[in-house]
């Protein structure tokens, strides 16, 4: 992993509560997988000098830049979304592991996602779309406001959604959802709310699809040394900083 002062070239307000950071480097950014995330250091005000874990949104190659979706919660995040063009952010990354990539070119891939954790399954349907695999989008919120980047989505595949006032897609949650009795896919991928995966996983475990679920556990250090990040698996206790944060449904105690 590597320690990197990168410059931001752009932060969009994409909605009320989430900003859209594009941050480069000289020289080229590292090679970086779909599922990992970025440790991202909060300047300016000594009571967050924390670093906030955020996954990787996207990479866009051609410009060398690694984007982050921020959902603006605290005093950390909010910090950051105030950054300007040309500023400096400090950032380690690749850390954690990443989703599998499929075997065989398959058209029946499942990326859910909720809320920011939408955020993984963009980089991640690229890459399918990349190595020749047509992913589907289903991608849930609370209202038409909160689903972000859907224009991009689409570019990679078919996109569903779900919102829980109606306002966009079905009206629901994304379990709900009718392509779920439609299609037989062969693959789930999902990142969002713990009780948004657990109803995922067991819909997976009742049809036998495989699953990876990206876990979002409070994270302090990103580096296994604090521990505040565990999970309990079949393996025992797991750093999701370190171990995941994108485990198989099968080791979890779901
Ligand atoms: Fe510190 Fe995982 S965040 S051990």
């Amino acid at each position: 992993k590597y320690i990197l002062d990168l410059t931001v070239t752009e932060n969009l307000r994409l909605h009320a509560n989430y900003v859209l950071l594009k941050l480069t480097s000289s020289p080229l950014l590292p090679e970086m997988l779909p599922g990992q995330f970025a440790e991202i250091r909060v300047d300016g005000s000594p009571a967050t000098f924390l670093r906030r874990p955020i996954s990787i949104n996207y990479i866009d190659k051609e410009r060398n830049e690694v984007w982050f979706l921020i959902q603006l919660v605290g005093e950390g995040t909010k910090h950051l979304g105030e950054a300007k063009i040309g500023d400096k952010i400090n950032v380690i990354l690749p850390l954690g592991n990443s989703f599998t990539m499929p075997q065989k070119t398959s058209n029946k891939l499942l990326l859910v996602g909720g809320g920011v954790g939408t955020a993984p399954m963009l980089y991640l349907g690229q890459q399918l779309a990349a190595k020749g695999h047509k992913p589907t989008f289903l991608l849930g919120a609370r209202s038409d406001k909160d689903l972000l980047q859907l224009e991009q989505f689409t570019t990679y595949g078919d996109v569903y959604t779900t919102t829980e006032d109606g306002s966009h897609g079905e009206r629901g949650y994304v379990t709900q959802h009718s392509i779920l009795n439609k299609v037989d896919f062969e693959q789930i991928y999902t990142c969002g709310p713990k009780p948004m995966m657990i109803a995922v996983a067991k819909y997976a475990k009742s049809k036998g699809i495989n699953c990876e679920v990206s876990l979002e556990n409070m994270m302090a250090c990103g580096i296994g040394a604090c521990l505040c990040c565990v999970e309990n698996t079949t393996e025992g206790h797991l750093c999701v900083c370190k171990e995941g944060p994108i485990f198989n449904i099968n080791k979890l105690l779901w």
